[in-house]
Parts: structure tokens; C-alpha cells; sequence
């Protein structure tokens, strides 16, 4: 029978070389699958932070493994990453991660070295550590990016923030946020009035009122967009706001949308992702009016007051709580989705009202996808400017431009360890 740590190794393999994201690499491992969950809270633990510190894992193999592992050992490679991670980071008993890798290793005839490498890594654990950058965790792609545009500084403070597990965002239900005292029945700490942060224990569904509805996941960055929407429409009749909500599985907007009973209609391409919008909506009362098409192919005779793009990204800004995509190459596809955000922004001007506003989001950190966006479109369309909204997320991100806000991972001004996202907004005038 496989342990707990040979599980992890197996999903970590996968991980790496198949560039698989880790909610689909446990669900494809049926081992992984049988445990219970307190076995499955340590596989997730395991894997997890070894991903977070993937960078200075690999430095230390590097600097202790003389002769590169093969290709064909790439399990034991990967088992090492993860009992180096836990030497070095995690508090577990040394005896127990060398002698659980040298019996996993014994299959394989990788056990003598396996011993003889990680006894070695316990008595330099001290020595180790004086040359041990966490930027080094940071792929190159989103490092110089974030020094050139945002600074040493704020990568020193992103590199620090991610090595560490992230909170759980609640979004809890307006409607619902007088009736309990939802920071005793959630364990946790409002960060906004109706958001709440608590610690993730991977069992969401188990968490009290998940099946009554009372509230979703959402992070607090992701909560904005809606918020700024509403606060530019807080004067009038907001059923009479004709918003276009594109790309809005697995629903986190489209439900902010709703309950502040904007007239939304639901734009997603992916039938897979409608399925689980569906699932949301069902669990949480709320119904929508969704349509599964191509944005590109989408047509409407009467205009919208708002459009509300959050479009498909690389996801650097949620390297904290998705630690794989710190693994992943993204340099070439990157430039894919960077045209595909373009595409978006520029088939929206046929769809909004003069007077309209395009609010533009991305889950992103990078340049590319946020500012140069932002830049570019307000070049090419001068009938459209851009909205300053510094009122809403006051010390919560960083104003990258007048109108632009970058939030960091680990945000800026207010401990509510968000995801990175990017926000602009634009008007068009004529
Ligand atoms: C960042 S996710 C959206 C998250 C969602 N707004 C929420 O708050 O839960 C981007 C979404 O855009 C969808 N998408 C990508 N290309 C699209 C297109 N051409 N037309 C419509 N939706 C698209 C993706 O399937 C994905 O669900």
C-alpha cells in the first residue's frame, strides 16, 4: 500500500511533467483519491510548499548532487524535493522524512544515495540557509517583470509573502452578513464588511451554511471590480444597469452582480465551466441569465451600460495559493493570452453605450496583461478615458497610473493576504 509521502511524490511527478494543475493531479491519482482527508491534508501540505519553494529546493540539489539525475529517475528527483522541503522548512521530525524516503527509494535501488544525500542536507541544514534567496522561487518571467516595473523592494516583500500558506477568502452573502456572527461560525476575521478570511483546510464543503448558501469562495481582490462597479452606479436604479459580465464561470462576479441586483446577463465560452457557474448558482438562490457562447461570435442589439471583462490570464497573481504556476514555463503562451485580452478589450466598444464603462480585470501581475493593456487601448480608442477610483481600494493596492490598481500577492496596504489582481476602468465618451 502506498504511503502518504509516496502519494505525494506521485503527484508532484505529475505536477512537473505534465505541467498538470494540482487540483486535477490529486484528483487524477486514485491513491490520493482513497485516503482519508486527514491524509489528504498532509499529501496537500507536502506538495504544496514544496512547490512554493521550488527554487531553492532545486538550489540545493544542485549544489549537493554532483552528477545530474537522469531523466528516467525523475520520481526520485522528485522525492527528494519534497524531503529536502520538509528538512529544510516544515516541521517534521528528520528521522522520519530520511528514513520514509530511503524505504520509498529502496524500489527503485536509489537508497544508499537517497540516505547518504539527505544525511548530508541535516547537518548543513545551518550552512544551507545563509545562502538561501526565496526570490529564487520566483520563475524569471514574472522576477523582471516585477523589478521592472514595481521594484527590489516589492519583490523582496512577494517572495517573503508566498512561501507561506494562503488564507481562505468568504464572501459572504450581503443578505446574510447581519444574521450570524459568521467570524465565530467560520473561524475567521472579516476584512471587509462582507468578506471574511479563515484558515483552508481544503474542506470547503464541510464549512457550516456552505449548503444553505450563505456564502462563496472569493478572494478579496476579486471582490472589487464588482465593488467599483457598483459604487460608479450608486445613484441610480441599478435594475435599470444593463451589465455585461464575459468570461463569468465559476460565477464569483456574476453572483456580486446580483445581489446588487444589476441587470446581468453571463457570457462564458466553456460548457464545462457553465456546468459548475450552474451548480454555484443553484446552491446559492440565485438565478441568471447565462449565455454559453464565444465572446467573439456574441451579438446583442441594444448596447450595455457596463462590460465587465475579466479575462483569461497567466495567473501570476495567484502564485501563492495555485504554487505550480510558479513551475510552468509561460514566456510563449503568455503572448497568446495577451492577444486574446487585446481581441476582448476592442470587441466591447461595439457592445457599450456611449457613457458606458469598460472595466477590464485580469488575475495577473504582469505588465503585459495589466498596464500595457490599459495603455494601448486608451491610445488606439481616444473616444474612451480612463477612471480614477482611488475611493473604494484606498490603501489596498498600488496606482500603477491614474485608474490602474495593482495588487500585489500578499496586498499592499491591509494583511488580507489577496490574491494579485489588476483593475482598470474606462468610459467611453463618444
Ligand atoms: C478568469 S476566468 C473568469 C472568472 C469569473 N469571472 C469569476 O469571477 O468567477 C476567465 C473566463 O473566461 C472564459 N473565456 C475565455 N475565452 C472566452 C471567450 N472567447 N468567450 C467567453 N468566455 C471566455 C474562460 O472559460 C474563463 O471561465
Amino acid at each position: 500500500m502506498s504511503n502518504t509521502r509516496e502519494i505525494a511524490t506521485e503527484v508532484l511527478t505529475n505536477i512537473y511533467s505534465k505541467f498538470e494543475f494540482f487540483e486535477n493531479a490529486v484528483l487524477l491519482n486514485k491513491n490520493y483519491c482513497r485516503l482519508s482527508g486527514r491524509d489528504k491534508a498532509f499529501v496537500r501540505y507536502l506538495v504544496l510548499n514544496t512547490l512554493r519553494r521550488n527554487g531553492q529546493v532545486d538550489k540545493v540539489i544542485n549544489d549537493f548532487v554532483k552528477i545530474p539525475i537522469k531523466k528516467k529517475n525523475f520520481y526520485i528527483l522528485n522525492l527528494l524535493r519534497l524531503s529536502i522541503c520538509q528538512i529544510l522548512f516544515l516541521n517534521i521530525k528528520e528521522y522520519s522524512i530520511v528514513n520514509t524516503a530511503v524505504e520509498i527509494s529502496k524500489k527503485y535501488k536509489f537508497d544508499k544515495f537517497v540516505n547518504g544525500l539527505l544525511r548530508e542536507i541535516c547537518r548543513n541544514k545551518n550552512k544551507i540557509f545563509q545562502n538561501l534567496e526565496p526570490n529564487t522561487n520566483i520563475p524569471s518571467w514574472i522576477k523582471n517583470d516585477i523589478i521592472k516595473n514595481l521594484g527590489k523592494e516589492t519583490l523582496k516583500k512577494i517572495s517573503e509573502g508566498i512561501v507561506y500558506e494562503p488564507n481562505l477568502n468568504i464572501k459572504i452573502k450581503v443578505s446574510c452578513v447581519k444574521e450570524k456572527n459568521w467570524e465565530k461560525v467560520l473561524n475567521g476575521k472579516f476584512i471587509f464588511a462582507d468578506v471574511l478570511k479563515t484558515h483552508n483546510d481544503g474542506l470547503i464543503e464541510k464549512k457550516p451554511f456552505f449548503s444553505e448558501g450563505d456564502w462563496w469562495i472569493q478572494n478579496v481582490s476579486s471582490t472589487l471590480p464588482v465593488r467599483l462597479i457598483s459604487k460608479i452606479f450608486q445613484n441610480v436604479d441599478k435594475s435599470k444597469v444593463s451589465v455585461l459580465d464575459v468570461g463569468a464561470a465559476p460565477g464569483g462576479k456574476t453572483f456580486q452582480l446580483i445581489e446588487e441586483n444589476f441587470n446581468v446577463k453571463s457570457l462564458e465560452i466553456s460548457q464545462r465551466r457553465i456546468r459548475r457557474l450552474k451548480q454555484n448558482l443553484q446552491r446559492l438562490k440565485f438565478d441568471a441569465n447565462i449565455i454559453c457562447q464565444d465572446f467573439f461570435n456574441y451579438k446583442c442589439s441594444d448596447l450595455f451600460d457596463c462590460i465587465l471583462i475579466d479575462a483569461p490570464c497567466s495567473a501570476s497573481g495567484l502564485i501563492q495559493k495555485k504554487p505550480e504556476i510558479l513551475i510552468r514555463d509561460k514566456e510563449e503562451n503568455i503572448k497568446e493570452l495577451i492577444h486574446k485580452q487585446q481581441r476582448m478589450l476592442e470587441k466591447s466598444k461595439e457592445l457599450l453605450k456611449i457613457g458606458g464603462y469598460l472595466v477590464y480585470c485580469v488575475c495577473s501581475i504582469h505588465s503585459s496583461e495589466g498596464s500595457n493593456q490599459a495603455d494601448i487601448f486608451l491610445r488606439k480608442n481616444k473616444n474612451f478615458k480612463i477612471i480614477e477610483f482611488n475611493n473604494i481600494a484606498n490603501n489596498f493596492g498600488k496606482y500603477l497610473n491614474k485608474g490602474m490598481l495593482l495588487i500585489t500577492p500578499g496586498g499592499f496596504g491591509i494583511n488580507a493576504e489577496a490574491d494579485g489582481f489588476f483593475i482598470s476602468i474606462f468610459k467611453r465618451i463618444k
